[in-house]
């Protein structure tokens, strides 16, 4: 029986096969990500891929993708041809919550610049209804933030602010994460998602909808391709 980390990454190795010469990639964040990040090092230095740009949706991408020989650039108004990245869960429709590594906002503003939108998961992270097994993380600025929480409670959210080391967490846009639930599942993501961006002092929530166009998921039987 592979042990999830062989799972994560020959998800990771079937995704960035996707990636050609000259292209320009999102690169996503987290320990599923992590394995695509290092294959596109591993072909670019045997020689299997060359020119191609990535565009980090964290610093910790940035820092390990640099260390591969990616070369980096700035998002801008670049029209990425492909985005590789993990989620925390999967439905049907390849509707996703995102947001356990903190890299919420920058990951979506980047993949909203792709083409395709590649998932690359074990399989443990696919789910009948989103909110089945994952918090909703949500991205609030940290001035007033007990006001933003008591209006996202006034939405049903219940959780916690994110900590690490006994501190609150902080993003890599110096912001905090409000990790939410809202009962055994998310009632109504669509609309759910469009209240909480128009809530004042969230920045940005882990609700992905419409946006993956494929997954490769992982399981001991191999890997899955979604749609097949
Ligand atoms: C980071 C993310 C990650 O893609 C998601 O948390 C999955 O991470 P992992 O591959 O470590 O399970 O959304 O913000």
């Amino acid at each position: 029986m592979p042990h999830r980390k062989e799972l994560k990454q020959e998800a990771a190795v079937r995704a960035a096969a996707l990636v050609e010469s000259g292209m320009r990639v999102g690169l996503g964040t987290g320990s599923t990500a992590k394995y695509a990040i290092l294959e596109l090092g591993r072909r670019l230095r045997e020689g299997e891929l060359t020119d191609i740009v990535g565009v980090p949706t964290s610093d910790a991408s940035d820092t390990l993708a640099r260390a591969q020989g990616i070369e980096i650039v700035e998002l801008g108004t670049l029209e990425l041809d492909l985005a590789i990245d993990g989620a925390d869960e999967i439905d049907p429709n390849l509707d996703l919550i995102k947001g356990l590594g903190g890299a919420l906002t920058r990951e979506k503003l980047v993949e909203l610049r792709a083409k395709r939108l590649v998932i690359i998961a074990d399989d443990a992270k696919l789910v009948t209804r989103l909110g089945e097994k994952a918090a909703l993380p949500i991205e609030v600025v940290r001035f007033g933030f007990e006001s933003t929480l008591a209006r996202l409670a006034d939405l049903g959210a219940r959780g916690t602010l994110r900590e690490q080391g006994g501190q609150a967490y902080v993003t890599d846009n110096g912001n905090y994460i409000f990790d939410a639930r809202f009962g055994d599942a998310l009632p109504d993501a669509a609309t759910l998602a469009e209240r909480l961006k128009l809530t004042p002092g969230v920045v940005e929530h882990g609700l992905f909808l419409g946006m993956a166009t494929q997954a490769f998921v992982a399981s001991s039987e191999g890997v899955r391709e979604i749609p097949a």
